[in-house]
């Protein structure tokens, strides 16, 4: 396990931010998420890597292999939240901390987007802050692995 590498996950059709309704999801990219979060995971004295995936049997596998290759998951699994009981089963075999972020409130959203499966398994849950969310729970995940 690398002790200070946080991979973080991202679910379906967020290959699409900054396109994709960018009235909820902002325009800020994938990628620009990656780059933020790579300069700050330096101050932090942290690593990351980011992956996405459109499918829920890869996601699954990022997470398995974060068994080995992470200390932290930061993940937003998208639509899987409401629906995967596959990614929480997953996510409950992984030892370290595990946050959870959506860029746009849920909780202002269609009811369905209520519930998360992901939740019983976080240690916390980061939503309505747009791409800032995954920046604050990064400056979280180092406050939890100390
Ligand atoms: C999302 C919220 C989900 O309900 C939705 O299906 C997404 C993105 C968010 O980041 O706000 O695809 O996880």
């Amino acid at each position: 396990m690398h002790s200070r590498t946080i991979h973080i996950l991202n679910g379906p059709n967020l290959n699409l931010l900054g396109k994709r309704e960018p009235e909820i999801y902002g325009r800020d990219t994938l990628e620009d998420v990656a780059r933020t979060c790579a300069a700050l995971a330096v101050e932090l004295g942290l690593e990351t890597a980011l992956y996405q995936s459109n499918h829920e049997g890869e996601i699954v596998e990022m997470i398995h292999r974060a068994r080995e290759a992470a200390a932290g998951i930061i993940i937003n699994p998208a639509a899987y939240t409401h629906t995967s009981v596959a990614i929480l089963d997953a996510l409950n075999a992984f030892e370290g901390p595990v946050l959870e972020v959506h860029i746009s409130n849920v909780h202002k959203r269609e009811s369905f987007r209520h519930h998360s499966y992901v939740s019983l398994r976080a240690e916390g849950v980061i939503a309505g802050f747009g791409v800032q969310g995954y920046e604050l729970a990064l400056r979280r995940m180092a406050v939890l692995l100390g």
